[in-house]
């Protein structure tokens, strides 16, 4: 066996991926790394310097933005060794304060909705902003996506970034300690380890908003990237895109990924839900569940450039959007528009309004008690 055929089925043990799952790719060369690099980036209208981070190793480089933790590029060569940023963001802070949709950024307090901005924890009630029609979205119109982080490297392909919210903030109580660790393994593989704890009961529940396009972005559609979720039910949604509560199963539905599947193949069924969505919005309910260390969530392979993404998470849930309010609006990063579907997001998470979902996992977190999740970004080509 070669080393690049054990790296990556390493690799995929190491995430609890069977070498089915690898799927005969080749694996990205290993390497140590080199130092991570820091250039300025712009500065916020107070004044706040923005700096960009580079670290890079095992065929993987990416760019990191102190704001927002924005993950601005993503860079990993194709089946002929071309190299590509396979992520949508833009090449200035700019339009990341005024303008994006979340491109790339670190996400909390809380990934995806909470119904009409409230919810209700040990008898007191909380109001949040409501940012997205009746419903507070990814925490507010001011959540950890337009905070500006602490960033320190930590080794030669890892960098920590922290951030403290003070009690209250978006509503939210208790003080939120929050540590995201970036890092690329030796085979290239991008993992994010969240941490929080808290000096008073709250919630939590974050993400990463990377918006993937494997051709790279600004090339193009994604209706040709074949996926595969590992989930036998997901979350149907109302209008606003709030969880009913139901658990459907997603076999006979456009929504069954179980076998990896054009995206395009049934995103214009007139099914209820791809309507409410404009498209997949919808939290997946990975098979898992919750889990010690992470197991496989989905699989990603675009055949035009051979570049495929496995992920595994301790997560339960999986946000899978299709970059449906993506509406020609913006300019990316080379200079190309951005148009409906031209990227996906696949958001490891515990379910959308969790915190007024009984039965839906725990989002609650207390003081004494560490908030801990990871995910894994395994690449390759095939
Ligand atoms: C949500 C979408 C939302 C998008 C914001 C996704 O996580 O599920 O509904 O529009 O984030 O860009």
């Amino acid at each position: 066996m070669s080393t690049t055929r054990r790296t990556v089925i390493a690799t995929a043990a190491a995430a609890g991926l069977t070498a089915a799952a690898a799927g005969g790719a080749q694996a990205h060369r290993g390497g140590s790394g080199s130092a991570p690099r820091r250039e300025p980036f712009g500065s916020l209208a107070d004044g706040t310097k923005v700096e960009r981070w580079t670290i890079s190793r095992g065929g993987t480089r990416i760019k990191v933005l102190s704001y927002g933790g924005i993950v601005q590029s993503l860079e990993l060569p194709d089946r002929t060794g071309r190299y590509a940023n396979v992520s949508l963001g833009f090449d200035s802070l700019d339009p990341y304060v005024s303008d994006s949709p979340y491109f790339g950024a670190l996400i909390g307090r809380f990934g995806n909705r909470i119904a009409k901005g409230k919810f209700t924890l040990d008898g007191t009630e909380y109001t949040l902003p409501v940012n997205d029609g009746p419903n507070s979205l990814h925490g507010g119109d001011k959540g950890f996506d337009k905070r500006v982080w602490n960033v320190t490297p930590n080794g030669p392909a890892s960098l920590v970034l922290t951030y403290t919210s003070p009690d209250g903030e978006m509503g939210y109580p208790g003080t939120l300690d929050v540590k995201v660790t970036y890092t690329l393994t030796a085979s290239g593989a991008f993992q994010i380890d969240y941490e929080a704890t808290t000096d008073a009961p709250t919630v939590a529940n974050l993400t990463s908003h990377i918006y993937f396009n494997l051709a790279g972005e600004g090339s193009g559609g994604i209706y040709d990237h074949r996926l595969g979720i590992a989930a036998t039910r997901f979350t149907p949604v109302n209008d606003t895109l709030i969880p009913t509560g139901e658990l459907a199963p997603v076999a006979g539905t456009p929504f069954d990924f179980r076998q990896p599947k054009p995206i395009g193949r049934d995103i214009r069924e007139s099914h209820e839900q791809v309507l409410y969505g404009q498209g997949f919005d919808h939290n997946f309910v990975l098979d898992k569940g919750i889990t010690g260390k992470p197991e496989q969530a989905a699989t990603l392979y675009d055949p035009l450039s051979g570049r495929r993404m496995d992920i595994a998470t301790t997560e339960p849930g999986l946000q899978f959007y299709s970059g449906n309010f993506l509406d020609g609006t913006l300019t990316g990063t080379s200079g190309k528009v951005y148009r409906q579907g031209d990227a996906l997001c696949l958001e490891t998470q515990h379910f959308p309004d969790s915190p007024n979902q009984p039965d839906f996992p725990s989002t609650v977190l207390r003081p004494g008690k560490t908030y801990r999740s990871t995910t894994l970004h395994t690449f390759g080509t095939r």
